[in-house]
């Protein structure tokens, strides 16, 4: 007979985990035959002990087959079926272009996304905002909007990798989410249940990263990488920078516009840009639809400059419910904040460190972010205009325009931005945007 707790137990003791007691213990966490208090202290011997490769690998594997497989190849797709996934940060609203510029260059994606989780915002939160925009059809209609589209942003359905949900749930109140085995076998099973071929994890690093320091940034892009490969899917994954928000905004309604302004070359701001191209030229890469990534970058820039890209997102956001002309006329369809007005920066000097973090916040306390899971965000609201490390400023520059609801929220979202912008007398160092790229041969290599 299987017993939870000497399966607890080895694990506390640093033995090895078999396969088959581990399918045994997510099987129990499935259909609630382990208890809650039980999945807590697995979650701590792991913290503290880790797992192997192997042990990694067949978590992941379990927590996948936990629920529902998604299956692409009855589909026939001409191209293979790839995916992104981040880590999480301010002002990162890549998904919401690469997504149809990998389908505009022969990829399918199935991406299912998140609500924001803490400071960082949620690409299921941004595609909200969208009047009518519906991100919960039935499994059919999702693979028909695959199948037709090329792409299809959804929110997580309860049915792949249930036992995520439940682990997660209990991690997130018993201090084990930082685990890195525990954070990887839970990004991958869902991506692993979604039926990939490719996945390209985007795992940031700095001030505003989920990860506190590069070398845990790091350590987790390798475990992914290991494992991602380990468990039959072919990884890759790049660290990228995270000391200020991405995007030269931060908000739901409006990242979704830049977005769009984004994909129509109205405006392409250029860290957003850079860090888009990188990560979608990996995809192409790992999915076999360009050689190299000149190659790559060439054909994602043509499906920018051609426009297809921008009306593969239209048609898209039209598919899942919100208006047929938002891309021509996305301005209209967004209500804007009650008040719109500059915070200055007080003082002479250039943009220094920032507390991404703390920005992130300032989103959240503006009603952009949720506090409770139960909170209802306020879309219109967050920072818009946002100053860029080693940017001079005077007394008299706005370092972001502050949308909020009323003028205590203002106020308080004010005295954030000023505390998490430090505004110095020498310039910055500024990371690289992609520090290091990861992909299955250099695993192999370093072992
Ligand atoms: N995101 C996930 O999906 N799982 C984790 O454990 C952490 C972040």
């Amino acid at each position: 007979m299987f017993l939870p707790q000497e399966f607890i137990a080895r694990k506390r003791d640093g033995l090895p985990l078999e396969r088959a007691d581990i399918e045994r213990f997510v099987a129990g966490i499935t259909d609630s035959s382990v208890a809650d208090s039980q999945i807590a202290a697995f979650g701590m011997a792991v913290f503290f002990n880790g797992l192997s490769m192997e042990e990694n690998v067949n978590l992941t594997l379990a927590m996948r087959d936990s629920g529902r497989r998604m299956e692409w190849r009855d589909l026939d797709l001409p191209g293979p079926v790839v995916d992104k996934h981040s880590t999480g940060g301010v002002g990162d609203v890549v998904s919401l272009m690469l997504g149809p510029m990998i389908a505009a260059c022969g990829g399918f994606v199935p991406m299912i996304s998140g609500r924001g989780l803490g400071h960082t915002g949620g690409t299921l939160d941004k595609l909200s905002a969208i009047p009518g925009y519906d991100p919960f059809p039935d499994a059919a209609r999702f693979r028909e909007l695959v199948r037709t589209i090329g792409v299809a942003i959804i929110g997580q359905t309860n049915d792949l990798a249930p036992a995520d949900r439940r682990f997660y749930a209990t991690r997130d109140i018993t201090a084990t989410v930082e685990s890195i085995p525990l954070i990887t076998a839970s990004i991958l099973s869902k991506k692993l249940a979604a039926g990939l071929d490719s996945l390209v994890m985007d795992v940031k690093t700095g001030s505003g990263a989920f990860m506190p320091s590069y070398e845990k940034s790091l350590a987790l892009a390798q475990r992914i990488v290991e494992v991602g490969n380990g468990a039959g899917m072919a990884t890759s994954a790049l660290i990228t920078d995270m000391s200020q928000p991405l995007a030269c905004c931060a908000g739901n309604a409006i990242e979704t516009a830049e977005a769009v302004r984004y994909l129509t070359g109205a405006a392409r701001t250029p860290r957003l840009h850079e860090i888009t191209m990188a990560l979608c030229a990996e995809m192409l890469i790992a999915g076999g639809l360009s050689p190299d990534e000149t190659d790559a970058r060439t054909r994602l820039q043509a499906a920018l400059d051609s426009g297809r890209a921008a009306e593969i997102f239209g048609r898209m956001v039209a598919a899942m419910g919100g208006p047929v002309d938002f891309v021509e006329n996305y301005a209209r369809h967004f209500e804007a904040a009650p008040l719109v007005r500059p915070v200055l920066a007080e003082r002479a000097g250039i943009v220094g460190e920032m507390d991404c973090r703390g920005m992130g916040m300032a989103v959240c306390a503006l009603g952009g972010g949720r506090r409770l899971a139960s909170d209802v965000l306020d879309f219109r609201v967050g920072l818009t205009d946002l100053v860029e490390r080693g940017q001079p400023v005077d007394a008299a520059t706005p370092l972001a325009v502050i949308h909020a609801a009323d003028e205590a929220s203002w106020q308080d979202a004010a005295r954030r931005v000023r505390q998490a912008i430090v505004v110095a007398d020498a310039a910055p160092e500024v990371l690289p945007l992609v520090c290091r790229t990861l992909r299955r041969d250099d695993i192999l290599e370093a072992s």
